[in-house]
Parts: structure tokens; C-alpha cells; sequence
């Protein structure tokens, strides 16, 4: 009995790494490649590739999707997808969310992985019901953390639910590689006895630890697990797949993948390994085992954030206090685990506490609005003296939150109908408002280059 392998190297590999730098250019010569090996499926969308196209790389994430599409001919395609907030921060309409599925799928993604950080179904019902009316594959996601209330059985009892709402499958998402190698067989058992989908594990190899939870996962029952190839595997990214592939040759648990194959792909990559050290985009910081991960259940991408903002503030003496203040602000906001967005809610509320000297005398926005149930229904409840001294006599929410949230798509059309030439700009524009106008003006100065005669776009080359 095998297991598959997906690959993410086109995805969260890079974004754990090279802050999610790969182009699109890089990545097509290797896609027929990937292609080859067999895997489960490639993650090559979604997450922070999306803002990172935009943003930095003056990339439609639309395209890339499509040309990734074009060569990949045997492969699945998937892509994470943060449930009500898309691939955003915040929580988007039902027609935003729907439509956003809608055209990943006619795009090209056959599996959407769909996570709610605070684990709250009701966050995940929208994707979900999308998905499955255009008949893509559902993996909704059990956001690993440890807590007083979270326990094998939650985790149990969270995806019988999922099954129960249409998951395909099942992913448990360790962001933060929190997921020891013993913890990791008992919860795959678990898991295996209760729901009759598939199940994946998604480890970060931040703590030293993930490929032994793979072996003891794998010997489990696990139906797949996430890799990356070594040039961009270890430290914050995934367990790299060519000791993984080569563990299991020839035991009952064989994968099936060629290693020969995969070498081909693996070489493809180790030049720009080179070149992404050289530039400096990929740091040795990143790479090593950080053992603040097991002590204080900070996944690794947030401790070199609290680093960043502690520096800011002239304070990066105070990073251990910070530390420590995590998870006492954690408990206080209900346990939630910590991956995006909470990670940076409860991150920023720490720091803020070690700066003033004194707790919640400044909270941020965002603090208040997870308190007050902004975000869905946190997994352990907050008390009531903490949420008055947070949000006053403010009303918490307690409704399904995106309930709260009016149609959105038609009033977005109209703010950039000058400006569209795909139907999923309108996507682009929903999620990352600034930042697309800035590439739509971009992309029309590129397209005058190319043909002057065309006169829907010369009117707009306006500031590029
Ligand atoms: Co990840």
C-alpha cells in the first residue's frame, strides 16, 4: 500500500524560502519535468503566490495558472485557498469567495486545499459549496496546533464534520511543524478509523522533526504527504522528497516514483538554489532547525516577523520577552492555532505588550475584532472579563461571520471596468485593491508597447 507525494515546490517551498520570489519564467522549464515523476499533485498556486505576483513581480497570477495549466498534461494542480478569506486577510463576501472557485477551477486547479485559521467550519461552508458545484476536489484542512483543547479527539471530531460538509479529503496542516513523529502515528490512526477519505499530511521541517513524522505517519496509513525537492527543501520549507521517495523503495509502502525522474527536476533547480543564495533572497537563517519552534509553538515565518517588527521599534532586545508573551496572548484570545492571519494578529498584540510595558494598553484593530468574533468562533471560549476589557460593551458577533458581509463583485466591477481585460481581473482587484491597479496600469503600458494600434489601451498608459 503507497502513498503519493505532493510537490511543492512551485508553491509553499518557495514561499517559505525565497519569500515567494519564484517567476513564473523560472518555473515553466521545470513543469514538464514535475510532470514526468508521477506525483499526487503539484502545489503551484494560491497562498502568498498570488499577492506575490502582483506585488512584486509584475506577474498576472491568472496567466501564470494557465501556462503552468498548459504544460503540466498528466498532473493534478492544486492550490491553498484561506476558506472566507481567499487568498486575502480579511473576510470577503460569499459572491467573491463562490466566483474566486468559479475561476480557479476554469483556470486550471483540480484540488483546493481550503483552511479557516481558526478551524471554524462555518468559515469553510462558502469554498466548500463552490467547489463542488464545479466539480473540483475538496481537501479542507484541520489547522494543526497543540492547546488545552486541542487533542486527537478534536481533531477527530473536526474531520467528521469536514467529511460530513463534502470534503474529498482530508489535510492536516502543520504550519509550524509542531506535529511529533509519535503524535503524528496516533492521530493518522485515529483519523484512518473515523473518516473514509483520504488523508495528507502538510509538515514545515522548521523543528528538525517532519520527516520522522512522515515514517511514522506513513507507516500509519497517511494517503499522502507534501515535499518539496532538496534544492528548495529543509528548514522552513517541507521534508525533501528524495529521501522520502528513497526510504520506502521496496517496503510495502512504496511510493512507486521514479528517483531518476525526479533527479532530472531536482537539477533543474540547484542553479537557481545558487542564484537565490547569491542574491541573498534565500537566507541561511531559514535553513537550519530552530528549536523556539518546539519550545514556544511559534511557526518559523512569525518569528522572523516579530524579529522584523521588533527591530523597527528599536527594541530587539526584547525578543525573548516577546516570546514568552505569545502564547499568554494566545491563551487569552481563545487558543487560536497560529497560522494567517492569526499568526500576525496575535504576533503584533505581543509585541505591542512587551513595548508599552503593560498588557493590552494599546490594541490593534485586528486583536479586537478576533476577540469580538470577527473571525469565526475561536476553539477554547474567551472569558468575558478578558472580552470587556478588549472591546468594551461592544456586541460580539456570534453569526456565521461572512453572513454580515453585503455582495461585493458587482460594486468591484464597476470601480475598474476601464480597466479590465479578463473576467478575473475583478478577482484581483477584490483581494489586493492597490496593489492590482498598480499592475493593471502596468499590464496596459506593456500591452501598448506590444501593439500601439490597439486603442482600449493607449487612452490608460497613464503612470508606468
Ligand atoms: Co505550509
Amino acid at each position: 500500500m503507497g502513498f503519493g507525494i505532493t510537490e511543492t515546490i512551485l508553491r509553499d517551498a518557495h514561499q517559505s524560502l525565497i519569500a515567494t520570489r519564484m517567476t513564473t519564467e523560472q518555473m515553466l522549464p521545470a513543469v514538464e519535468l514535475l510532470d514526468k515523476v508521477g506525483y499526487h499533485s503539484l502545489e503551484c498556486w494560491g497562498g502568498a503566490t498570488f499577492d506575490s505576483c502582483l506585488r512584486f513581480l509584475n506577474e498576472d497570477p491568472w496567466e501564470r495558472l494557465r501556462k503552468i495549466r498548459a504544460a503540466a498534461k498528466n498532473t493534478k494542480l492544486q492550490m491553498l485557498f484561506r476558506g472566507q478569506n481567499i487568498l486575502g486577510y480579511r473576510h470577503y463576501a460569499d459572491d467573491v469567495v463562490s466566483y474566486f472557485v468559479e475561476k480557479s477551477i476554469a483556470n486550471g486547479i483540480d484540488i483546493l486545499r481550503i483552511f479557516d485559521a481558526l478551524n471554524d467550519p462555518r468559515n469553510l461552508k462558502t469554498a466548500i459549496e463552490a467547489t463542488i458545484r464545479e466539480k473540483g476536489h475538496v481537501q479542507a484542512c484541520i489547522c494543526y496546533t497543540i492547546s488545552p483543547v486541542h487533542s486527537t479527539e478534536s481533531y477527530v471530531k473536526l474531520a467528521k464534520q469536514l467529511e460530513e460538509m463534502g470534503a474529498n479529503s482530508i489535510c492536516i496542516k502543520d504550519m509550524a511543524g509542531l506535529l511529533l513523529p509519535y503524535t503524528a502515528a496516533d492521530l493518522v490512526k485515529a483519523l484512518k478509523e473515523t473518516v473514509k477519505i483520504p488523508i495528507q499530511l502538510h509538515m514545515h521541517y522548521t523543528a528538525g522533526t517532519a520527516s520522522m513524522a512522515y515514517l511514522k505517519a506513513i507507516e500509519a496509513g497517511v494517503d499522502v504527504v507534501d515535499c518539496a525537492l532538496s534544492p528548495l527543501a529543509l528548514g522552513t520549507s517541507q521534508p525533501a522528497t528524495e529521501p522520502i521517495v528513497k526510504t520506502f523503495e521496496g517496503t510495502q509502502y512504496d511510493c512507486g516514483l521514479d528517483l531518476a525522474k525526479i533527479n532530472e527536476a531536482k537539477n533543474y533547480f540547484l542553479p537557481l538554489r545558487q542564484e537565490y543564495l547569491k542574491s541573498g533572497l534565500m537566507d541561511a537563517k531559514s535553513m537550519g532547525v530552530d528549536v523556539n519552534t518546539l519550545l514556544y509553538q511559534v511557526p518559523g515565518g512569525m518569528l522572523s516577523n516579530l524579529i522584523s517588527q521588533l527591530k523597527q521599534a528599536g527594541k530587539d532586545d526584547k525578543f525573548y520577552e516577546v516570546l514568552e508573551e505569545v502564547p499568554r496572548v494566545r491563551e487569552d484570545a481563545g487558543y487560536p492555532p497560529l497560522v494567517t492571519p492569526t499568526s500576525q494578529i496575535v504576533g503584533t498584540q505581543a509585541v505591542m505588550n512587551v513595548i508599552c510595558g503593560e498588557r493590552y494598553k494599546q490594541v490593534t484593530k485586528e486583536f479586537r475584532g478576533l476577540v469580538r468574533g470577527e473571525y469565526g468562533k475561536t476553539p477554547a471560549k474567551i472569558s468575558d472579563d478578558f472580552r470587556k476589557k478588549i472591546i468594551g460593551d461592544e456586541k460580539p458577533i456570534t453569526h456565521r461571520p461572512a453572513d454580515s458581509i453585503k455582495h461585493e463583485l458587482d460594486r468591484f466591477r464597476g470601480e475598474i471596468k476601464d480597466l479590465m481585460v479578463q473576467d478575473e481581473d475583478v478577482l484581483s482587484y477584490a483581494l489586493f485593491d492597490k496593489v492590482a491597479l498598480k499592475f493593471f496600469e502596468h499590464r496596459k503600458a506593456q500591452l501598448y508597447k506590444m501593439d500601439p494600434s490597439r486603442s482600449d489601451v493607449e487612452a490608460k498608459v497613464t503612470t508606468v
